[in-house]
């Protein structure tokens, strides 16, 4: 048998990693300035996670959802704790694409209504109804079309209005930040008015923070930067540091029912143990901090390079913007300079998601490199 081939590749195999580093099958290191797409949150075979994962894969890997699994309940309570969303309820799922693919489901039972109201540009993965959700035709088949999705500019909120004046729309759905779009987000008077049409119109407010989430901006989750509290907030990346987990998150005031939404695999006690285990480094190393920290030393020396056009996003989640398309740059990066970076749907964006424990000393490294890829 051969794969499936519908990923294009660089030629780099990974074969081990430790922090903000990877090693290739021929041992050499490489800066992760990506994070495999913004999942490392707190770095690579981070020690106490490493521990804490074997020890419960020792106990038990897994059993279903028909059963007690108090690692749920210290998952919820550590989570609510640590975001500061005490007045939410906890789904657990296995992805980001189901984590919206449940959100977008849960509107709709509870409005009874259908259409989508989403933005250009928007990414909200790959299952029947986010796919929908997202604004790129190529990647969605016919059957994924009959689903009615409204896309609308960002930050366009007298259209938003005219929408949902129509009265058949269940959910608006935004990410925190646009992360493959290429780092555009609404401003906070956007999200403010956002949050009180949904009210008014009794739409739900879906905030995806799949990407943006788990302290990537600076705040816990992206939407805090506007003091606005969505029905329903979705995560994954970031949730288990590699390994796979995405969460619901339903405000207290949408009450659940006995089989409405159910997987398999959501929930296992790996899964668990792997997310409280990124809680408690982010809370214990203070990683929020870290990220602001860290964002104020690479704004400052990311001004000594001129050929940066603009910084887009928050934290670090970053985008920089040249004149230029980076796909070439970006290969120079890996394989002369041995740094991991991200593109986006913006051919000129240069995309940064690091792991959040990065230090000034590795964006240090990015700028020497970065400058002398272009000559500066
Ligand atoms: C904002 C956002 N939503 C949803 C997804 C889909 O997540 P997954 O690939 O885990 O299904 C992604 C993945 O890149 C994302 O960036």
């Amino acid at each position: 048998m051969d794969l499936f081939n519908v990923y294009p590749l660089y030629d780099v195999t990974p074969v081990k990693a430790k922090g903000a580093y990877v090693w290739d099958k021929n041992n050499t290191k490489y800066l992760d300035l990506y994070g495999g797409h913004g999942v490392i949150s707190i770095g690579h075979t981070h020690p106490e996670y490493v521990a804490t994962l074997t020890e419960q894969l020792i106990k038990m890997g897994f059993y279903s959802n028909s059963i007690q699994n108090p690692l749920q309940q210290e998952l919820a309570r550590k989570l609510g704790a640590v975001s500061g969303c005490e007045n939410y309820n906890l789904f657990l799922c296995n992805s980001g694409a189901e984590a919206n693919e449940n959100a977008l489901k849960l509107a709709s039972f509870k409005t009874g209504k259908s259409r989508i109201v989403a933005f250009k540009n928007s990414f909200h993965g790959r299952t029947s109804a986010a796919v929908a959700a997202t604004d790129n035709k190529k990647i969605n088949a016919p059957l994924n079309k009959q689903q009615k999705t409204t896309f609308l500019p960002l930050n366009a909120i007298g259209l938003v209005r005219q929408e949902l004046q129509e009265g058949d729309v269940a959910a608006v759905i935004v990410e925190g930040i646009q992360g493959v779009g290429g780092l555009d987000e609404g401003t906070t008077e956007f999200f403010k008015a956002l949050q009180e049409v949904c009210n008014k119109k009794e739409v739900l407010l879906i905030l995806d923070e799949i990407q943006s989430g788990y302290g990537r901006s600076g705040q816990f989750f992206a939407f805090q930067h506007h003091n606005i509290q969505p029905d329903i907030i979705t995560t994954a990346k970031g949730m288990g540091n590699g390994f796979p987990i995405g969460g619901t998150l339903i405000h207290k005031k949408h009450k659940a029912k006995f089989g409405m939404l159910g997987t398999t695999f959501g929930g296992n006690h790996l899964a668990c143990t792997a997310a409280i285990s990124v809680l408690d480094v982010i809370k214990k190393e203070q990683l929020l901090a870290n990220v602001n920290e860290v964002n104020r030393y690479f704004l400052e020396e990311i001004k000594s390079i001129s050929k940066v056009k603009k910084v887009k996003g928050k934290g670090l989640m970053l985008g920089l913007e040249f004149d230029f398309e980076v796909g070439e740059l970006r290969k120079k990066l890996i394989f002369d300079k041995h740094i991991f970076t991200g593109g986006s749907n913006n051919k000129n964006l240069l995309r940064i998601l690091p792991p959040l424990n990065i230090n000034k000393e590795h964006i240090a490294i990015f700028i020497k490199a970065l400058k002398s890829l272009l000559d500066e």
